[in-house]
């Protein structure tokens, strides 16, 4: 397979991000078009897309928030994203079916798991069905225990990955202690 390229998403992705979550999802889970515009516009540093050639064939996209409950639904659509929220939250991790198998998915999430590091985020939070708990597992993120969500009828279970806490975080509490002896 030739070379796959992580890149930030931009506007003129926008058709191409709307066909692949429409390939990658059942029809009640898809996230209409207007809210994969929405999410390009208002947060364009949580969504990544994977390249192969100049075909987008994989796609990351979260919103940030202080709140450790992710169920609120309007959350999809970006209402209630603090842009400087403590967790980042991941709304969609797909990768076209023809691709599947080749550490896409994995690439995108370590993409957001640095960028989320570089922002000093805490943790990334997303929900999945029982059938995806042991691929975030694989991913590095632990089970944070079924959610109260029954978004479609399906059981949902919260999966967290904890980020390093900030050097700058780690350096102050040090200073805190020394003045405080
Ligand atoms: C889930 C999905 C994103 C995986 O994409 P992918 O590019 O094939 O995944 P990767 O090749 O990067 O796999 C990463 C690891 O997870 C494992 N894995 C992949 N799919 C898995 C699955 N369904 N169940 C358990 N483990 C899985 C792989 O074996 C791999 O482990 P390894 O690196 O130790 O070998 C893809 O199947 C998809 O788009 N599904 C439909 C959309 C969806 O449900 N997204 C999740 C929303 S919560």
């Amino acid at each position: 397979m030739s070379e796959i390229r992580i890149r930030r998403v931009e506007r003129r992705d926008l058709q191409a991000c709307v066909a692949l979550e429409e390939r990658c999802y059942q029809p009640m889970e898809v996230a209409p078009p207007d809210f994969i515009e929405r999410r390009i516009e208002v947060y364009p540093d949580g969504f990544y897309v994977a390249e192969v050639g100049s075909e987008i064939v994989g796609m990351i996209n979260c919103g940030a928030t202080h709140k450790d409950d992710i169920t609120d639904e309007e959350l999809k659509y970006l209402i209630g994203h603090v842009r400087n929220g403590k967790n980042g939250i991941v709304f969609s991790l797909a990768v076209d079916p023809r691709y599947r198998g080749n550490g896409i998915a994995r690439k995108l999430m370590e993409k957001m798991i640095e960028v989320s590091g570089r922002k000093e985020k805490q943790k990334i939070i997303l929900l999945c069905k029982d059938d995806l708990v042991d691929f975030y597992t694989a991913l590095g993120f632990s089970y944070g225990g079924p959610s109260s969500s029954d978004f479609g009828g399906y059981v949902w279970h919260q999966m967290q990955y904890e980020l390093p806490a900030p050097a700058w975080a780690v350096t102050s509490h040090h200073n805190s202690v020394s003045l405080s002896l």
